[in-house]
């Protein structure tokens, strides 16, 4: 293909001829306020007649699309965000811009990315206030755009088609591989292509449940290139569990794989996934189409002969399928308020929530804190160890690198295999610039020995960053004292499912850290403390962390289900984004979270509700009652103690311990599996029947001297019997 046919500046054709001018007419986009996510099922795309990415990524002189997008005025802005902050004073002038106008602060950091179509001047709009009307929150309003265009197809058309987009480092040593940006790009297209002859369009959901293998990260991508909504399902969650969420958003096709190894434990997908898709069935919901993954070294052919269950009809393999596939595929131009996915999180009651992320918002701003929290350049290798299954593997996995066209490290093990030197030994092996990860990894890390750091420099290494729940100082200075030598600092980044990026972080060398605390807000984020009864606190104080207004990956809805959205985040306090979190702020103005206020728990970083436990608990047959609550653990954060009330008559043994322990694991995953299970006499309740949590988390924690009053109790002698049958 010549390139030389295309003048300076103009697009490849398939992009110039491209549906965008059709698009407001094609698409239901999000409403204010009410999600609208299916375009009906198997609905058409419009697509123009010849593709042409070929032609750009052989040409790199092509111009950046953006130079040509309708609706882009030849006199840009000067896009802001650029540079990394310096200083304290740098950012303090900057965060009071875009608090004072966020409309025009966030649409010049905007101005970084392509879009098809600029976003209106008053582009922004929100309601926080339940009072006031229904919540809603908008950004970037009038703007076309497609996420998976600026993490692959931006680069690859800037000549960056060579540069690696992720390294892959799989369960055993030696077992590794890499891919471009472009063979990303052809990955992407195929399985776009692919998916589009199921009848997946715009607005449809798509499950992927797979191990931490590069494929995950590009089945994400190619929903968001054919404005597919994804549900990413961790990889550890029970059959039941992803039955439940592939039922909540009708997804009629699910992305697989055989299975994978997690260190010396063999993990068999394809069989969980069968039994998920046949309780589906069960309950009148069908998935029609599986594409599954030979994750295997010999392939396709060594994954079958290790029994893989196969259903022909309904389920492909990946590789000799997709290779049928084009590499070429057209990107759907979405307005920005379009759903990019679904993402199912724990909350105060039984069922979890589909937290609905839309599509110009959540770019802007995961690309963003990513960029700014890890002082991320382009080709930096950056290595997050989250799993795709939570938002840290959406957010700073796939779409926050990509976005920045760094290298992404996608390791499928985990951190102990072979040996407590592994981590260590990937930095060195790929030259890590970032390495961004969880206490409770660091906490166990640290316990198995200070010599199996000895073996590696970590020279690469210039920022080290940490999520999922508090730091405690002592793991803190293990991280980086001796993991990062004392040259590195340490980004601990407060944020939720929700938020969708960071949201409270030390900005890299901009000011001083304080072990334990995530100190300022990033730009954008207005954080505010209350008390109990809702008034603001000032200056110094604790209380409930709450946030005044929206930044732009604010969660936009719960799937189906928006007056959940409203009653839960947004009902507590009128006016607030509710967090759900307690924080404290000193006297230089740093937060310091101090964990949940509601009912969940945090174990290993994972969220995950008292109430999905206790009702597995509750749904064996021996059980009258179970109430769960989290206590302080040395290497999980906390670890889940579960008061269990056997039925009248029903002796208690180790037989029934561990088949309520099965069911947690067989109705959520084995990660959501209580450490302790105590048989208890009765549960302190109020009066009204309520059970008195507190109570339960103090005894849960060896605190009986601080039980506080219990004299609202129904029969406050149960305090006393549960602290006698404790073991
Ligand atoms: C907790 C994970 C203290 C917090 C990104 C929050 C933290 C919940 C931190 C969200 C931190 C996350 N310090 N606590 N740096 N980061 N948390 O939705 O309780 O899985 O509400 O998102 O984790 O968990 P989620």
């Amino acid at each position: 293909m010549k390139c030389s046919a295309l003048p300076a500046g103009s697009r490849p054709q398939a992009l110039a001829t491209h549906t965008s001018m059709q698009a407001p007419l094609l698409l239901r986009s999000l409403a204010p306020s009410v999600p609208k996510l299916a375009q009906p099922a198997g609905t058409p795309l419009v697509h123009s007649s010849l593709p042409c990415y070929r032609k750009s990524r052989s040409c790199s002189h092509l111009a950046s699309a953006s130079s040509t997008a309708p609706g882009s005025t030849t006199m840009k802005p000067q896009p802001l965000l650029t540079n990394f902050i310096q200083s304290k004073e740098e950012y303090d002038a900057l965060y009071a811009r875009s608090i004072a106008d966020p409309a025009s602060f966030w649409g010049d950091v905007a101005e970084q990315f392509h879009w098809e179509k600029k976003w209106d001047p008053d582009h922004h709009s929100f309601n926080f206030d339940v009072t006031k009307g229904p919540i809603n929150v908008e950004w970037f309003k009038g703007g076309f755009t497609n996420i998976c265009y600026n993490a692959l197809d931006r680069h690859v058309m800037t000549g960056h088609g060579n540069q690696h987009c992720m390294l892959f480092e799989g369960n055993e040593p030696g077992s590794d591989g890499a891919m471009t940006y472009t063979q990303v790009l052809d990955e992407v297209c195929r399985l776009a292509n692919w998916m589009k002859a199921q009848g997946i369009g715009k607005g449809d959901c798509v499950a992927i449940y797979m191990p931490m293998v590069m494929q995950l990260p590009i089945a994400m991508l190619a929903c968001a290139r054919i404005g597919a909504v994804h549900s990413v399902v961790f990889g550890g969650f029970s059959a039941d569990a992803l039955a439940g969420r592939m039922e909540d958003c009708k997804a009629r096709v699910l992305l697989t794989c055989n299975g994978g190894m997690r260190a010396t434990k063999k993990i068999e997908l394809k069989q969980i996934a069968d039994q998920a898709i046949e309780m589906c069935a069960s309950r009148g919901h069908t998935v029609d189409s599986v594409l599954v993954f030979a994750n295997h070294k010999d392939g396709v052919a060594g994954a079958e002969a290790a029994g893989t269950p196969f259903t022909q009809g309904r389920d492909a393999w990946w590789q000799p399928t997709l290779a049928e596939f084009p590499a070429l595929c057209d990107v759907a131009w979405v307005p920005a308020e379009h759903p990019l996915f679904l993402l199912y999180t724990s909350g105060s009651t039984g069922k979890p929530k589909g937290v609905l992320h839309t599509t110009g918002g959540y770019m802007v701003y995961a690309a963003t804190t990513t960029k700014h929290a890890f002082q991320l350049q382009p080709g930096d290798v950056f290595w997050c160890t989250a799993d795709c299954g939570w938002i840290t593997g959406h957010s700073y996995l796939a779409y926050g690198p990509l976005l920045n066209r760094a290298v992404s490290v996608v390791f499928e093990g985990v951190p102990t295999h072979p040996t407590p030197a592994r981590s260590w030994e990937i930095i060195d092996k790929y030259q890590v610039k970032q390495f961004y990860t969880a206490p409770t990894a660091l906490r166990s890390l640290m316990r198995s020995g200070d010599e199996w750091l000895s073996s590696t420099s970590r020279q690469s290494l210039q920022v080290l960053g940490t999520v999922g729940e508090p730091i405690n100082p002592e793991a803190w200075h293990w991280f980086h004292d001796l993991v990062g030598n004392g040259r590195c600092p340490v980004v601990d980044t407060w944020w939720q499912t929700e938020t969708g990026g960071h949201m409270i972080l030390p900005l890299p060398r901009a000011w001083p850290a304080k072990p334990g605390s995530a100190t300022l807000p990033f730009f954008g984020v207005e954080p505010v403390i209350l008390d109990d009864k809702g008034v603001e606190l000032q200056g110094e104080c604790e209380g409930l962390l709450m946030m005044r207004r929206p930044w732009p990956s604010t969660l936009r809805s719960v799937y189906g289900d928006h007056k959940r959205y409203e009653e839960n985040y947004f009902g507590p306090y009128p006016g607030y984004y509710f967090t759900g979190d307690g924080a404290r702020r000193d006297k230089d103005g740093y937060y310091w979270i101090t964990g949940r206020v509601d009912d969940v728990i945090n174990v290993s970083g994972h969220r995950i509700g008292t109430a999905e436990v206790e009702s597995a608990i509750a749904a064996h047959h021996d059980c009258a009652e179970a109430a769960v609550a989290g206590y302080e653990h040395p290497v999980k954060g906390q670890g889940i103690y579960a008061f269990v009330v056997l039925k009248e008559g029903v002796v208690p043994n180790d037989q029934l311990k561990k088949e309520m322990w099965t069911n947690v694991r067989t109705t959520i995953g084995a990660f959501a599996a209580p450490d302790v299970i105590h048989w208890a006499p009765g549960l302190p309740k109020t009066r009204s029947g309520k059970i008195m949590r507190r109570v339960l988390r103090k005894i849960a924690g060896g605190q009986e001297n601080e039980l506080g009053d219990t004299s609202t109790l129904a029969d406050p002698s149960i305090v006393r019997q549960l602290i006698e049958t404790r073991n």
